[in-house]
């Protein structure tokens, strides 16, 4: 049993990856087996039902495995205009495509996700988790009722990308312990 992490942007010094990569170090203090995703290395086009047609892109068949192989996900996620971004968004839809390939992996039902956000603004990107946590529902997945929300950005991490406030790190910490006792349960 495995947790999947993965951030929404892939800009170079996204602040998304960064609490990614802090949720990625808790995991690793408490030995939670676990997969950091780099969406970066799945370049996919703008879901379009005529690209679909002509197959499955090989990277949409790809991350549909990973996330089929993990029994919850961390997912960093930035709001773009009060929502979800473009890429994460087309990442979900993707992988929830499938083909002959690809059928029998179930990368959302029975899954478990903790959402996790931040933003420059106070508001620490918390409106765009309600869509997220609407469309993973939607697929099956079951969504940590509380989330982590960073506020404050460009104070938040330090020059190494570590989260600053030891009390935002501790949040992260119970929830990720949250997330983890459930997705147990959930496989029992
Ligand atoms: C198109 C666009 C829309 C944005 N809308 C919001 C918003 O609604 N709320 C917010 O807090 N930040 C918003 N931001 C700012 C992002 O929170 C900020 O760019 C953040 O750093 C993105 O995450 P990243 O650092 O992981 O790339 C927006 C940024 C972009 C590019």
């Amino acid at each position: 049993m495995s947790l999947l992490v993965l951030s929404g942007s892939v800009r170079k010094d996204s602040f998304h990856t960064k609490l990614a990569r802090a949720a990625a170090d808790v995991l690793q203090t408490q030995a939670i087996p676990h997969t950091v995703l780099n969406l970066a290395d799945y370049p996919l086009p703008i879901y379009d039902g005529d690209v679909e047609a002509q197959g499955l892109p090989d990277f949409a068949r790809t991350l549909r495995k990973r996330f089929s192989e993990h029994a919850g996900f961390i997912i960093a996620n930035p709001e773009y205009n009060g929502s979800v971004t473009p890429l994460l968004k087309n990442v979900l839809d993707w992988v929830s495509r499938k083909d002959e390939a690809s059928k029998h992996h179930e990368p959302y039902a029975n899954k478990t996700a903790l959402l996790i956000s931040t933003s420059p603004g106070s508001l620490a990107g918390q409106r765009a988790l309600r869509h997220t946590r609407e469309i993973l529902t939607s697929l099956g997945t079951l969504v940590l009722p509380q989330h982590v929300a960073v506020p404050n950005a460009f104070q938040a991490f330090s020059l190494e990308g570590l989260l600053i406030d030891e009390k935002q790190s501790q949040i992260l910490k119970t929830q990720i312990d949250a997330l983890w006792r459930l997705t147990s349960k959930l496989a029992a």
